[in-house]
């Protein structure tokens, strides 16, 4: 996944980029900068009333311990972020590093089951604040928003964590953004 398509070099420009040519070319740099922090890989479900969804995500991270809060940036146009936004939850689902096809199957629109409980053939099962979380996810959270912040394009849903899991030995090795050939923003 590449840049936003369709915009010009992004500002602000440090003062040594001064020609046309020369922000193309940091806009680039910049980007590939942004690409190389380390990420790690995970499935985000979302509910509001009977609507499940889930996508893959990398933007995550722990923000307190007392709290436990987590934040994840979610794009604004994302069908997730309807979810998010009007039902107040979200889950996380770390990935075994065997599983990665997993990652693709979620950067689509979901196709949801809830006759076989699947979303997108993935079986899932409804956590404590009713998201989803898949049945081969290592391990899981589930979280309650207490924070929204508007940044840029995106939002950071701060989630307080209400329950989590494992599912599988607590060693299984989870999916990291090195593992794939994806990238995500820059
Ligand atoms: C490797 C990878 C990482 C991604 N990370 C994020 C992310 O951190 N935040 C986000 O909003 N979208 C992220 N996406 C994009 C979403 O997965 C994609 O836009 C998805 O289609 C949104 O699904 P939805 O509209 O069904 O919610 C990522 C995609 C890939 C391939």
């Amino acid at each position: 996944m590449a840049a936003p398509g369709g915009t010009g070099p992004i500002g602000p420009f440090p003062s040594r980029v001064e020609s046309d040519e020369d922000r193309e070319q940091y806009d680039k740099l910049r980007r590939r900068v942004l690409w190389s922090l380390p990420y790690g890989l995970y499935v985000c479900g979302s509910r509001a009333g009977d609507r499940r969804n889930a996508m893959t995500i990398n933007w995550v991270t722990q923000l307190s311990f007392e709290p436990k809060l987590v934040g994840i940036g979610v794009e604004r146009s994302a069908f997730t972020h309807e979810l998010i936004a009007e039902g107040g939850v979200f889950t996380l689902c770390t990935i075994a590093r065997d599983d990665r096809a997993i990652v693709r199957k979620f950067t689509k629109p979901v196709e949801v089951d809830t006759t076989a409980r699947t979303l997108n053939g993935f079986g899932f099962h409804d956590g404590a604040t009713g998201a989803p979380v898949l049945n081969q996810a290592p391990a899981w959270l589930d979280c309650e928003v207490r924070h929204a912040v508007e940044v840029g394009n995106h939002t950071l849903f701060i989630g307080e964590v209400v329950d989590c899991g494992f599912q599988a030995a607590e060693d299984t090795p989870v999916l990291r953004m090195e593992d794939t050939r994806m990238v995500y923003g820059g």
